[in-house]
C-alpha cells in the first residue's frame, strides 16, 4: 500500500515516515513561476485541468514526495458560491465581501457545480498522469478550506486584519445568520470533498488555517462541530478514505478536536508540542517553514529532532504551515533526503 495511506489507515508507524509539504507546488519553484507568467492568472491555472494537473506533478517529479496535493485553492468554494475571488500577482486574494442577507449558491445550483467541475477534472487528469509516469507509491490528496476559515474570507472581503475582526464581529452581532452560513459552508465542503473523492482523491485534508483566532468558548461551534459533521458524512459514504484535519493554531484544543471529529490524521503547526499531544490518530507536520530559510545545519538538526521525537508513533513528515515562497528548492530536496535518511 502507498506509504501515506498505509500510515493513515493502519495508524502504525513506518520506519521512514511518509513526507509531503503543504504548498509543495507553488511560487518557490521556478517551473511554477514560468507557467504562472505564461498563463497570467491564478484561476487560469487552478481551473484549467491540464495546467492544474501539471503543477500538481511538479514537486513529485522534482522531490519524489509521498503525496501529491491537487493544485487548487481553498477559496474555490466562496468563489463558486458568489463571493467572487480574484488573485492579483504578488498580492493576497481579493474576495468580494458577503453582504448580510445575500443569497449564496450551493450544490443544488448548476452554476456552483459548473464552476467547480474543472477541479474534479483536474483530479482525474492528475490520477492519469501519476499512473502514466509510474508514481505508483504517490497518494493523491484532495482538500477543502473548513467552514470557519472560508467564512473569515467571505465576511472580511479585502483587507482583513490578522484576527479577521469583521468575521468575529459578524458572528457576535448576527449569530443566527452566522450559524446558517457555517451550516451552508459545511454542506458545500461535504459535497466538494465527496466529488473530489469520486474523481480520484485517495485522502482529503481539511484546512482550518484560522482556527487559532477563535475564542475558546466558540471553538466547538465554529471549528470542531462542523469538522465532526464533515468527517461523519465522508465516512458514511467513503469509510476507506482517510481524512486529515488541520485546525492550525488550535493549541490546547488540538486533542479535543482529534477526539471529537475522529479524523485519521491531525496536522499540527510549529507552535504545538508534538510529544505532548495525547491522540490516537496519526500526527502530521510541526516543522516551522522558516527553518528552510535559515541555516542548513539547523534545518538538518530540527528535522532529526522531530524524527527522533516521533519514532515509534504513527507520523507523516510535513511543515507546520505552507512552504514560504522565498524557499530554495535545494532546501526542499535536502529536507526529503534527511527524512529518508540519505544524508
Ligand atoms: O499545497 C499545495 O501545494 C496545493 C495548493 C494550495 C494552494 N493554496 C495554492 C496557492 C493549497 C492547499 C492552498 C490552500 C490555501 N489557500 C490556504 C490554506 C493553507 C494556508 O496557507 O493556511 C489558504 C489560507 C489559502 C488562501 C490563499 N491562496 C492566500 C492567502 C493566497 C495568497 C498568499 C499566498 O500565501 O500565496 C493564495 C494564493 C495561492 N494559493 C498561491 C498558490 C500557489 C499563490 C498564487 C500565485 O501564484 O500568485
Amino acid at each position: 500500500m502507498k506509504p501515506l495511506l498505509c500510515v493513515l489507515t493502519t495508524k502504525e508507524p513506518l520506519a521512514i515516515p511518509p513526507v509531503w509539504l503543504m504548498r509543495q507546488a507553488g511560487r518557490y519553484m521556478p517551473v511554477y513561476r514560468a507557467l504562472r507568467e505564461k498563463v497570467g492568472s491564478f484561476w487560469g491555472m487552478a481551473f484549467n485541468p491540464a495546467h492544474a494537473a501539471e503543477i500538481t506533478l511538479q514537486p513529485i517529479r522534482a522531490f519524489q514526495m509521498d503525496a501529491a496535493i491537487l493544485f487548487s485553492d481553498i477559496l474555490t468554494i466562496p468563489h463558486a458560491m458568489g463571493c467572487t475571488v480574484e488573485f492579483k500577482a504578488g498580492e493576497g486574494p481579493e474576495v468580494e465581501k458577503y453582504v448580510s442577507g445575500q443569497t449564496l449558491l450551493s450544490a443544488a445550483d448548476q452554476n456552483f457545480c459548473e464552476t467547480l467541475e474543472p477541479v474534479f477534472e483536474a483530479m482525474r487528469e492528475t490520477r492519469r498522469k501519476l499512473a502514466a509516469e509510474k508514481f505508483d507509491n504517490v497518494a493523491l490528496i484532495g482538500f477543502s478550506g473548513a467552514p470557519w476559515t472560508l467564512a473569515c474570507y467571505m465576511l472580511c472581503g479585502n483587507g482583513h486584519d490578522k484576527n479577521f475582526t469583521a468575521a468575529q464581529n459578524f458572528a457576535k452581532n448576527h449569530p443566527q445568520e452566522f450559524t446558517a452560513l457555517i451550516d451552508k459552508l459545511t454542506d458545500a465542503v461535504i459535497w466538494y470533498l465527496k466529488e473530489q473523492i469520486k474523481a480520484g482523491a485517495e485522502a482529503v485534508q481539511l484546512f482550518d488555517s484560522w482556527a487559532g483566532i477563535v475564542p475558546r468558548e466558540s471553538f466547538n461551534a465554529y471549528i470542531t462541530t462542523p469538522a465532526q459533521k464533515i468527517v461523519a458524512s465522508l465516512k458514511a459514504e467513503f469509510p476507506e478514505v482517510p481524512v486529515i484535519g488541520f485546525p492550525r493554531g488550535a493549541a490546547t484544543n488540538y486533542e479535543a478536536y482529534a477526539r471529537t471529529t475522529k479524523v485519521d490524521g491531525l496536522g499540527v503547526d510549529e507552535s504545538a508540542d508534538i510529544t505532548k499531544l495525547d491522540v490516537s490518530c496519526v500526527l502530521q507536520g510541526n516543522l516551522s517553514p522558516e527553518v528552510l530559510l535559515g541555516d542548513e545545519a539547523v534545518q538538518d538538526k530540527k528535522i532529526k529532532e522531530i524524527l527522533e521525537k516521533m519514532r515509534g508513533r504513527p507520523y507523516i513528515f510535513n511543515l507546520g504551515h505552507g512552504v514560504i515562497k522565498e524557499t530554495d528548492e535545494a532546501r526542499v530536496q535536502r529536507l526529503v533526503d534527511t527524512v529518508r535518511q540519505k544524508l
